[in-house]
């Protein structure tokens, strides 16, 4: 995406605020003008007092000096006040548009980014853009609105004083700006770049600051935080010094419009064209003229800023969902049977199918286990199921409609999940139980928390249910984890279960023993089964073992048994460390 395309887009985004962004700009003009009528009047009255008038002949201008002086702060101040009340109002409208332009994304698109970009993404870019409005956008205005005003202002007595003044302005207003955008282009680009590498590095460093501590990973992290913070001071410090360049020499134009206005007067004055208490007074006017561009080098920074920013978003925003819902969806079916067919999938055009020609049947209320090592395709097929990647080659249907035909939101609540890294959300128990059926009561919470074997744990817990589980609920172990999960998926009333290896990270007696209320409680619904332990497979009405992606042979679990295939070698190795334990 080009910067003009960004510049557009951006500018669509505040188009709804046009009426405020008007008003901005003409309160922002009106306090410029302000200041210089507060000057121009203070000269006139001190050097028309020098003459010793009589009093009265001040009396207009002290009016003058004091409205000025009000109207500048009440300007200032409703200049402000709509300015950052837009902004906010924009910020609100950019962090819901970015989000919900996100959910779809999710999880085949997002896991290109880091986390820690993402979130730099989320946070910092739209910050960001929180200058685009107050200064990007109005300050070109309010100096072009002062420009053309004053410089008509000087022009009425005498045109070569508004040429000579513009002349400076244009200098201070443009060439200083465009100048120092050239020369500061590197130092930004290192700038934004190293911020990001730190922002990403930072969230890897603490996110993994247990394993980095146990493998002494933790000095090297430092160091290359160490290194970039460095390096982001450096171009700061090249920032710095450029916008000190840049202030001194709009403080010089403006110096230098003054004198010309000055000495242009002169002969003016001389030959009796201009008064010369009005020739003070305008010495002033344009010196204080020149204030409308001091917010320029500001604005031109921000805009580059903004653009990388807005660039970033809506890159991240544009990408295309995995999974796009039909123009014209139909109905969700009534019936639940699952079928796979001939159903090949690769995550990335050029890489190896992780599926191959996979077919498999779930009518309503059978059990189907998927069995195979690690790598086989187990979790992909689930993923699938759920819509959360494209297929092409084959097809899966419910109730004989085709995935694809339906919406993914309504084609995932006839599933109970539990994925095989479940996600456990910062909160108490309740709510993380809740999630999953927002209505179900203690008792009921009692009876799957007995079903998953946590009740023990449960009354250890303080609070019972309204115990907090800390950060991501990063105090459980790896199996409190995968059970809490079972129990949503036990909560939530879908007819399709689709567990995948539900039981991954218990000790053989508590998983027998799980997997046994497992078959009791979730009798009448279907189940698709996903594992690599051969435990509780004596109950399901089909098992289909996957190897590399290929359906290698499938059956119960006698028949497989028998025949001697992949399924009696894993059993065999299976049961053969089980007796050594
Ligand atoms: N998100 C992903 N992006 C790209 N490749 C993936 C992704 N998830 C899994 N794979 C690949 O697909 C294959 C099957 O993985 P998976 O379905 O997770 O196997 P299983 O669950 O049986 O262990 C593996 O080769 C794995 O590297
Ligand atoms: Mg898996």
């Amino acid at each position: 995406m080009t910067n003009g395309q960004a510049f557009h887009r951006l500018l669509r985004m505040v188009a709804p605020f046009w009426k405020m962004v008007l008003a901005s700009v003409l309160l922002g003009a009106a306090t410029v003008l302000s200041s210089v009528g507060l000057l121009g009047t203070g000269a006139w009255i001190i050097a028309k007092a020098a003459l010793h008038p009589p009093i009265g002949d001040l009396n207009v201008a002290i009016v003058g000096v004091r409205f000025f002086g009000i109207a500048r702060g009440a300007f200032r101040y409703g200049e402000r006040l709509i300015s950052h009340d837009t902004t906010f109002r924009v910020l609100s409208r950019l962090r819901v548009w970015f989000y919900a332009a996100l959910e779809p994304l999710a999880p085949a698109r997002l896991q290109r980014y880091r986390s820690g970009d993402l979130l730099a993404r989320i946070i910092a870019d739209i910050r960001t853009l929180e200058n685009f409005f107050v200064r990007v956008l109005a300050p070109p205005w309010v100096a072009t609105l002062t420009a053309v005003l004053l410089t008509g202002f000087l022009a009425a007595f005498a045109p070569r004083l508004g040429l000579a003044w513009l002349v400076f302005f244009l200098l201070a207003a443009v060439a200083v700006p465009v100048w120092a955008r050239l020369r500061a282009r590197r130092a930004g680009q290192v700038l934004v770049s190293r911020r990001a590498a730190l922002n990403a590095a930072l969230v890897d460093h603490v996110q993994g600051l247990a394993d980095a501590l146990a493998y002494n990973y933790a000095t090297t992290q430092r160091r290359l935080a160490l290194r970039l913070g460095e390096e982001i001071l450096g171009a700061q410090a090249a920032m710095a010094s450029l916008e000190g360049a840049e202030q001194a020499l709009q403080i010089l134009f403006s110096g230098l419009g003054m004198l010309a206005v000055l000495l242009l007067g002169v002969p003016l004055v001389r030959a009796g064209a201009l008064g010369g208490v009005t020739w003070v007074a305008l010495v002033l006017v344009a010196l204080s003229g020149y204030e409308a561009a001091f917010g320029l080098p500001t604005a031109a920074a921000f805009l580059e800023s903004n653009l990388a920013a807005a660039r970033r978003l809506f890159e991240l925003v544009d990408a295309e969902p995995a999974v796009k819902p039909p123009a014209h969806p139909a109905a969700l079916p009534a019936a639940n049977d699952l079928r796979v067919e001939a159903l090949t999938f690769r995550y990335a055009p050029d890489e190896p199918p992780a599926l191959r020609q996979v077919s498999l049947d779930l009518p309503e209320g059978k059990r189907v286990a998927v069995v195979g090592p690690s790598g086989a395709g187990k979790s992909t097929l689930i993923a699938l199921l759920l819509r959360f990647w494209e297929y092409d080659e084959g097809r899966i249907t419910l109730g004989g409609r085709d995935l694809r035909e339906l919406l993914p939101d309504e084609v995932r609540s006839r599933f109970a999940v539990v994925r095989q890294k479940p996600f456990i959300f910062s909160g108490t128990l309740r709510e993380n139980l809740l999630l999953a059926a927002p209505d179900a009561d203690d008792a009921r919470l009692d009876a799957v928390m007995e079903a998953v074997r946590l009740a023990d744990w449960l009354h250890t817990l303080p609070q019972g249910y309204d115990t907090d589980l800390g950060g991501q609920g990063l105090q459980l172990s790896g199996g409190q984890r995968q059970r809490l999960a079972l129990a949503r998926a036990l909560l939530r009333d879908a007819p399709i279960l689709l567990l995948d290896e539900p039981t991954a990270n218990l000790d053989a007696l508590t998983e027998q023993a799980l997997v046994d209320t497992l078959l009791e409680t979730t009798r009448g619904r279907s189940v698709l089964w996903v594992t690599h332990n051969l435990v509780g497979l004596e109950a399901m009405d089909e098992i289909v073992v996957l190897y590399k992606g290929e359906v290698a042979e499938r059956g119960t679990h006698t028949d497989l048994l028998a025949r001697g295939g992949l399924y009696r070698r894993l059993w065999d190795l299976q049961r053969q460390n089980l007796v050594e334990v």
